[in-house]
């Protein structure tokens, strides 16, 4: 499932979704707020239900947005309640390096049956300690790695080989686009999936060229149009 859409955004959402090449939808606190959405948790609940009514049943991923290890059981069963397709998100460890994060993930996906996301992570380690923890997806944020200077396709080769290698059910979702050429080259390097945002897709479709191309048919097409009806006038 190549593409998700990495936004809160229900326009763009809609737009993509029309056209068939997103395959779920991811936001986080961040997104939500860039997106002005207000009201708290009761805001941010109707946003996600309508991402999750608009998409439906494609996934749709919404982060808890503490660190204390029973509001944050509290907050992905309540979040987890609000649509069949939502996946819940929970950061690798907590704010100071605090370690409960993963045994959260661990009782939400084995005792509740909640699919979670395993987010902010940073190196394939990470991501296969949280996939041992049975995260339904592993989140590597790609344009965070490059920018601290790795590259992160290094990072997604040996991921993808370990969850191949003990068969673990994690995907890997790939996030933090910052170039066009990030979606093939990491999904060529091993991601499951990619969450890319708008302007990147656009980005994508778009291309000089083709423009430049489909002017030249539009052009000649109306040449055409122009010649047949100067020569019906005639007849
Ligand atoms: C993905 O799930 C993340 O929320 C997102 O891609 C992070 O991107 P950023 O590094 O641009 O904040």
């Amino acid at each position: 499932m190549p593409i998700f859409l990495d936004t809160g955004n229900l326009k763009e959402i809609d737009l993509f979704h029309r056209m068939g090449i997103i395959r779920g939808v991811t936001t986080n606190p961040t997104i939500l707020l860039k997106e002005g959405v207000t009201g708290g948790i009761q805001g941010i609940e109707a946003r996600i239900k309508e991402i999750a009514r608009l998409v439906a049943p494609l996934p749709v991923s919404v982060e808890v947005m503490t660190n204390d290890r029973d509001e944050m059981i509290r907050q992905a069963l309540m979040m987890f309640s609000w649509a069949e397709n939502i996946v819940v998100k929970i950061t690798i460890h907590g704010p100071e390096g605090e370690l409960d994060n993963l045994e959260v993930v661990h009782e939400l996906e084995a005792k509740h049956n909640v699919r979670i996301n395993v987010t902010a992570m940073m190196s394939a380690q990470q991501c296969f300690l949280a996939a041992l923890a049975d995260a339904t997806y592993v989140s590597i944020f790609g344009g965070r790695v490059n920018n601290m200077g790795y590259n992160v396709c290094e990072e997604l080769i040996k991921l993808r080989k370990l969850l191949d290698q003990f068969t673990l059910k994690s995907q890997i979702i790939v996030g933090s686009t910052r170039e066009v050429l990030n979606v093939v080259e990491w999904l060529g390097a091993g991601a499951h999936i990619v969450t890319v945002i708008p302007d990147l897709l656009r980005g994508i479709i778009v291309h000089p060229y083709s423009k430049e191309t489909i002017q030249m048919f539009l052009r000649d097409g109306a040449k055409l149009e122009a010649m047949f009806k100067a020569n019906n006038a005639l007849e």
